[in-house]
């Protein structure tokens, strides 16, 4: 009684340790380990169904005892006498739940069945003995033979047992189980790359809608970007919770910084004369504009930041919210930073671009002033090492 508890009590902690794994291979080694240490047997090995190539991959345990795979012999597939055993609902020993050497070897001396039938026998006994088995259990998910296990003789050659077979049956049945969640997370892991790129690509759609917009800075969210994805990789690690999501929202943000702009007309945002003080007043409201276009996207909580604060002034002198020091959000200094690179490197209505190395010095004059302390460090250490 107490050693088919323990046995269950196995099978449940194997079981929650394969739905962890979601590498085909290591899940292989996981349950070889698991089957020679809990049978005592000489050697393990299984072939694990790749649906996409139709194919089995074949593992092996390692080690003294451990057998090993003759060469060209690493996959098989349908036409293996084992898996064709298994799948060939013509052909049925044990109800094709498991394979016995032993047995295989009994029906043919008994000689009973006809030629075409001892055939197949005759090549089962000979593929089990290419891989030294004894016994073979398989694992389905529906129609689909998903492993097959095989193994070895016991270390002090003992037969094996129906507990032995019945462990064998439940493992391989928690395989299929791990086999299948590790799918379904690949699949969804996928999924979730392809939205990922569509939403990118939804953006900088946007992107280069505002950007037409304006005459003078063609191509200007694009390059905001890559300036800040340059920097980001300088700023100190302590001052981001999680670099891939803060990334993620850096590059949105970076390219919707201006999406306040669609609500400005073009004759002001082009305008080659000074601005006048309603002008101005309009012309300042794009940040907030802006965020309240994104707000109601959640997955833009943090972009929106980048977007609402990036004319805020480390020393208080931005707008629209006059924001001090560290009150303003990371996001938006980095922007900030990138923004008025790109701004001075460019033409305007009533100015020229001014020189690259002149630029660079103006932001480091800025450094407490305009600009966030640690990211204009940031963006000298992108700059030396060319990546702005
Ligand atoms: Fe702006």
């Amino acid at each position: 009684m107490k050693q088919e508890k323990d046995f269950k009590n196995y099978l449940s902690r194997v079981a929650k340790q394969m739905i962890l794994i979601h590498d085909a291979n290591l899940l292989s080694k996981l349950i070889i380990r698991t089957v020679t240490r809990s049978l005592s047997v000489k050697h393990a090995g299984l072939f694990l169904y790749n649906k996409t190539n139709q194919e089995y991959i074949i593992e092996v345990s390692r080690g003294k005892k451990g057998l090993k795979i003759p060469v060209g012999f690493t996959k098989i597939r349908n036409t293996n006498p084992i898996i064709n055993f298994f799948l060939n609902q013509n052909l049925s020993i044990n109800n094709r739940e498991y394979l016995l050497l032993s047995q295989i070897k009994k029906i043919k001396e008994e000689n009973k069945f006809n030629k075409e039938f001892i055939e197949l026998l005759i090549d089962l006994e000979n593929e089990l003995s290419l891989y030294r088995a004894e016994l073979i259990v398989p694992g389905f998910f529906r129609k689909d033979l998903m492993v097959v296990f095989f193994i070895g003789g016991k270390i002090e050659n003992q037969d094996f047992t129906d507990d032995d077979i019945e462990f064998l049956t439940v493992l391989a049945s928690d395989v299929v189980m791990a086999i299948q969640n590790a799918k379904l997370f690949e699949d969804i892991k996928q999924q979730l790359d392809v939205n990922k790129q569509l939403l990118l690509n939804t953006v900088e759609t946007l992107a280069t809608a505002i950007d037409i917009k304006n005459a003078y800075t063609h191509g200007h969210a694009e390059r905001v970007m890559k300036y800040s994805m340059a920097l980001v990789k300088y700023i100190p690690h302590n001052l981001i919770a999680d670099l891939k999501v803060f990334e993620d929202s850096l590059k949105i943000s970076a390219l919707l910084h201006d999406i306040g702009k669609i609500g400005i007309p073009e004759d002001i945002l082009n305008k080659p004369t000074r601005l006048s003080d309603d002008e101005i007043d309009l012309v300042r409201k794009h940040p907030a504009m802006g965020a309240e276009i994104l707000e109601p996207i959640s997955e833009f909580q943090v972009a929106t930041l980048g977007v609402k604060f990036h004319h805020e002034k480390y020393d208080g002198s931005g707008y629209p919210y006059g924001l001090v020091g560290e009150d303003i959000p990371l996001i938006a200094t980095i922007i900030s930073v990138a923004d008025a690179y790109d701004a001075m490197l460019g033409d305007r209505p009533y100015r020229k671009g001014i020189d690259k190395d002149k630029v660079i010095r103006e932001i480091e004059l800025n450094k407490n002033k305009q600009f966030n302390p640690a990211v204009v460090d940031a963006f000298l250490e992108a700059v030396s090492k060319n990546e702005i």
